[in-house]
């Protein structure tokens, strides 16, 4: 379970977020979508105990967010990728694991790295793949940590939007049989409906939750799914109320 309670994040002269209360609860994947600036970000990173907020408190499993980082139960993929330059990309997904004290599974690896669609570019150094490889390198690599928690902003950036959608059905299958908390951003709307239980619209400066949508769509979530009435739906409905708070 994670927790914010009356959360504000202010740095010098401007307040990113303000009057977050939030619970999600283990196992539900929540996306936050809100235009570029509104603090998705700082939200994130609150979450995962690498921004301390200014006021209110963060729990996860009612532990500080930064014991549960340090206890490798908060996996994060950053909206720059991170990887370590001289290793491989097999050698990037197996260091975090290395590094929180725990051992590495190469077979488990290579299986990530297969289903991100990076067979046989395992020995790769990140500066001979693309960004869209990068990021799915660190997808992989947010995954192999074995994290019951995965903080995940905008991973799907720079993607073209092909490998975008057939990714966001990979990780809603991954997310079924593994049953992580996941909490995602993005500034697609589209994105934030199909992978979301819920969806948390954040607009304004400083950014605040503006509306929850309960995301019901029938059937398993595949490609097909955009084609479906229920999800234009849902998706119209989302982009009225950042139109909505826009204007204001
Ligand atoms: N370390 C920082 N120091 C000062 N201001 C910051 C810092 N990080 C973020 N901000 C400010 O906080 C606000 C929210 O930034 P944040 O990066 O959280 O937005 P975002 O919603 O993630 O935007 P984007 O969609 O462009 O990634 C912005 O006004 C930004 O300038
Ligand atoms: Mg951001």
């Amino acid at each position: 379970m994670i927790e914010l309670k009356d959360v504000a994040v202010a740095f010098d002269d401007v307040t990113a977020i303000a009057d977050v209360d939030l619970r999600i609860g283990d196992g539900e994947f929540v996306t936050v979508v809100g235009p570029s600036g509104c603090g998705k970000t700082t939200l994130l990173r609150t979450i995962g105990g690498l921004q301390e907020p200014t006021t209110g408190r963060v729990r996860i499993d009612g532990q500080p967010p930064t014991v549960a980082q340090a206890n490798a139960d908060v996996g994060v993929v950053f909206q720059q990728h991170t990887l370590f330059p001289w290793k491989s990309a097999l050698e990037n997904v197996t260091f975090l694991r290395t590094l929180a004290g725990d051992t590495p599974n190469e077979a488990d690896a290579r299986g990530l790295l297969r289903s991100m669609g990076l067979e046989g570019f395992e020995g790769a150094r990140p500066a001979a793949l693309s960004g869209g490889m990068k990021q799915r390198v660190a997808i992989a690599r947010a995954l192999h940590l074995g994290a019951d928690v995965l903080l995940m902003d905008e991973p799907f950036g720079e993607l073209d939007e092909i490998t975008r959608d057939e990714l966001g059905v990979e990780i809603r299958n991954l997310w079924r049989r593994e049953r992580k908390t996941v909490v995602f951003v993005t500034h697609s709307v589209p994105e934030a409906v199909f992978l979301a239980d819920r969806c948390l619209v954040v607009c304004g400066r400083p950014g605040r939750i503006e509306a929850t949508f309960d995301v019901e769509l029938p059937g398993p979530r595949d490609t097909d799914v955009f084609g479906s009435r229920r999800f234009q739906e849902q998706v119209a409905a989302v982009r009225r109320t950042l139109h909505e708070a826009h204007d204001r």
